[in-house]
């Protein structure tokens, strides 16, 4: 069954915390990488579904600053993966018309991981559909604090003056500098939390959670939960009145 999507009210920039792999294989006495080679397949659908959809930029949480502190074995399945699916998945993004982008720390990532997602990123560099980005070795204050750094140092080079500091400034010089906020972030696995991702980007965004693990997550949940975001009315401060005042004007 496919859910009635209205196509100009899905949300322009998607997050998805893919959170369960874990769990999914534990429950079936697999181990943890074989959960997350099935969330890797999950992945597929949900890439191949939004592009389909007409979704602009989807940001996936692939691997956070914090997940460093796993157990090496699982850390270092985990950046074996990440490289299989970029090599696997790169000729199929040409075809989608689907563009890399990646957030996060990347000096700290593995150097053949960073060669290879140079590498999906310069050959997807002119495509003009969905933008996809990998948050990968990304923690929310992390990219606050290097943020904050570099804007220090552009004011004492004198590239900037500290009465230049504003909201949009600061924005630029995130990871995510060029990409609009999250409209919608979906998290899976029951956990009803940010876990450090896009702290400062999820101001505004409307937060959906799911019991569902990754692995287990299919297209009709996907479509449920664009359909949940399409019933809700975002005020972004304002009163109800007040939109639907603008309602009015826009449909003049
Ligand atoms: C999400 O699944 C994937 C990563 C964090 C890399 P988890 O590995 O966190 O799965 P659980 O939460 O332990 O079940
Ligand atoms: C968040 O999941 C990070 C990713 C999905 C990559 P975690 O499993 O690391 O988050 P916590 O530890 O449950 O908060
Ligand atoms: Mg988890």
């Amino acid at each position: 069954m496919t859910m009635l999507l209205d196509p100009n009210k899905l949300p322009v920039h998607l997050a998805i915390i893919m959170d369960g792999n874990g769990r999914w294989a534990q429950q079936r006495m697999l181990k943890r990488i074989v959960g997350h080679q099935r969330g890797a397949e999950t992945v597929k659908m949900v890439v191949e579904q939004a592009s389909l959809l007409g979704i602009k930029y989807l940001t996936l949480f692939a691997f956070s600053s914090e997940n460093w502190s796993r157990p090496p074995l699982e850390v270092r399945a985990l950046m074996t993966l990440l490289k299989k699916y970029i090599r696997q998945e790169t000729a199929r993004m040409m075809r989608k018309n689907i563009r890399y982008n990646v957030i996060g720390n990347r000096s700290e990532l593995p150097a053949d991981v960073n060669e290879t997602l140079d590498d999906a990123i310069a050959k997807t560099a002119g495509n003009t559909g969905m933008v996809l980005t990998l948050a990968l070795s990304y923690g929310g204050r992390q990219e606050l604090s290097r943020a904050a750094a570099h804007i220090a140092q552009d004011v004492i080079d004198g590239t900037i003056s500290v009465n230049d500091i504003s909201v949009d400034l600061f924005d630029r010089y995130l990871d995510t500098g060029g990409l609009p906020d999250p409209d919608f972030l979906i998290r899976t696995s029951g956990e009803m939390r940010i876990s450090n991702f896009l702290l400062w980007q999820l101001a505004y965004t409307e937060l959906y959670f799911t019991d569902t693990n990754w692995p287990d997550f299919t297209i009709n949940e996907f479509h449920k939960a664009l359909a949940n975001f399409q019933s809700r009315e975002r005020r972004f401060g304002l009163t109800g009145d007040q939109l639907s005042q603008r309602g009015d004007l826009s449909n003049e």
